[in-house]
């Protein structure tokens, strides 16, 4: 198969950024007669990989696949149509993805009408291209993260051609609104505040894959929010890269402040947002968290490294005293706040000294919770070249260290609720035990706990009577 007739990602173009600001397209989204009803009589299945912003695009998927007649298949190999929607922010993360599809390969082979795709930020690599094109054959359908309005035309083009259809851009286009959408749940959603991300931090990959930072106006997401507030939704949770560069593209005043302000007036019962980069978080933004009492306590606050010479070399952009200045307004501003953040060890030559002065700023801030990783090299990253002497050994005992640690003080923090009464949003009966519910504190904490008639989307009091390093257990009590 010829390659040139595809449309193919690359990362020196992923790279480029443009001064001005993206248009922002209203989209009355219609789906052309003669593939209206492409999809009736055929089922879906969409596996999402990654973070936030790709939970949301599935959800978009799911919404223009339905507009198409297609119905969701709850088994992933009865499906007409298999979706991957992938991440690519860790070797790993990939692999996994490479593993499922080889899976697929005997799926193929016992349903050759079955329709693969895969999309995401994988999709948006010139590797992964290259890859899938030599090695994986059987894969029909491939599209970025940029062009998800155009899965109608590309599945068309699958079904009616027969033809391996790869469709990826480079860049980013406008900000398209009003596209369809199928929630996973009815009580909790997304909302995209922006899209991409321009800090370029040496070992990261999104800001290739998801192009440029492009904010939504603030009334095309308070639109959104009033209209999930009107179908019964508690919570929203303010999605961006970087919440706190919010408007700055558009000339917004006021900031990612203003629209949390502006979302907390609408009166739904929680708001919760991610991710804030450290660098920005102003002081309006804060007061804001602090005077609103249904934007939650809850802060997510990326630390990377506690190490000034790492941050630099990360391209972070503050210093460790910087992060604990915000840390300590943070702490102090908004009183029984829950901190969780993200933490790379393994960055190129990073020295036990280094290393250390990670775990004193675990021991410093003392987190809820922290998501840990170990570096990996990303094609097309400053960090990719970077030299590296540390082997892998010592990456994975150090990983091992910091996770002790962390494991140590999420159950310290957890303490603090053991006796008292917080405030859940059930999400539903647990997996493991329907007798047993399950849902989300104010501060993010995941509580079990036992009740009576209680459904989705209630907001209950619970008594916790047992502390776990990463859950909370309880008993709902009546509200008096
Ligand atoms: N925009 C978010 C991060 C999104 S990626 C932020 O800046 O906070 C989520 C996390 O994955 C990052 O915070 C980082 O800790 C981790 N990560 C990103 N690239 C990585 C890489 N190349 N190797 C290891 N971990 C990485
Ligand atoms: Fe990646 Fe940094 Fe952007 Fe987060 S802020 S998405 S870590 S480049
Ligand atoms: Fe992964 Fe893309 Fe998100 S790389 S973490 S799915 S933005």
């Amino acid at each position: 198969m010829k390659e040139n007739k595809f449309n193919l990602p690359s990362i020196n173009e992923a790279r480029r950024r443009t001064k001005c600001a993206a248009k922002i397209e209203h989209l009355e989204f219609k789906i052309p007669e003669d593939i209206k009803d492409l999809g009736v009589g055929r089922s879906y299945f969409i596996r999402t990989y990654g973070c936030q912003a790709n939970e949301r695009d599935s959800e978009i998927l799911a919404g223009i696949l339905e507009t198409m007649g297609y119905q969701k298949s709850e088994e992933f190999d009865k499906a007409d149509l298999i979706l991957l929607n992938t991440c690519a922010i860790r070797q790993n993360a990939e692999e996994k993805v490479f593993g499922e599809i080889g899976n697929l390969k005997r799926l193929k082979r016992t349903n050759p009408e079955l329709i693969i795709g895969v999309c995401g930020c994988m999709a948006q690599e010139e590797a992964t291209i290259k890859r899938l094109l030599s090695k994986y054959p059987w894969v029909d359908l491939v599209f970025g993260t940029h062009n998800l309005y155009n899965l109608p035309q590309l599945l068309k083009n699958v079904l009616f051609s027969k033809e391996k259809t790869i469709e990826v851009f480079s860049k980013e286009g406008e900000v398209i609104e009003d596209l369809p959408s199928s929630r996973l749940q009815k009580h909790k959603a997304w909302v995209n505040i922006m899209y991409g991300c321009d800090k370029f931090c040496a070992y990261c990959i999104v800001p290739y894959t998801r192009g440029k930072e492009r904010s939504r106006l603030m009334e095309d997401i308070l639109k959104e929010i009033d209209e999930l507030i009107a179908e019964g939704y508690k919570e929203v949770c303010l999605l961006g890269q970087n919440v706190n560069a919010y408007g700055r593209d558009l000339d917004i005043k006021g900031g990612f402040g203003a629209l949390l302000e502006a979302v907390a007036k609408t009166g739904i019962p929680r708001i919760r947002f991610m991710t804030s980069h450290p660098w920005n978080f102003d002081d309006q933004t804060i007061a804001i968290c602090a005077k609103y009492p249904n934007i939650m306590p809850y802060i997510h606050l990326p630390l990377q490294s506690g190490n000034d010479e790492i941050l630099r070399k990360m391209n972070r952009r503050y210093s460790a005293k910087e992060y604990k200045e915000l840390y300590d307004k943070l702490k102090k501003a908004i009183p029984g706040c829950s901190f969780t953040t993200d933490i790379i060890v393994g960055f190129p030559n990073e020295s036990d000294e280094a290393f250390k002065d990670t775990l004193d700023m675990v021991d410093y801030c003392q987190y809820d919770n922290a998501f840990t990783f170990i570096f990996s090299r990303r094609k097309g990253t400053p960090a990719y070249d970077m030299e590296d002497a540390i082997d892998m050994k010592t990456k994975e005992e150090r990983l091992a260290i910091l996770n002790k640690k962390v494991a140590h003080y999420a159950n310290l923090a957890n303490q603090r609720f053991l006796n008292t009464v917080v405030e859940v949003l059930v999400d539903g009966p647990s997996k493991k035990n329907p007798d047993i519910y399950a849902g989300y504190s104010k501060e993010n904490k995941l509580v079990n706990f036992k009740a009576n008639n209680v459904k989705i989307g209630d907001l209950v009091k619970v008594k916790i009577t047992a502390v776990k390093s990463f859950s909370l257990d309880g008993e709902m009590i009546e509200d008096k």
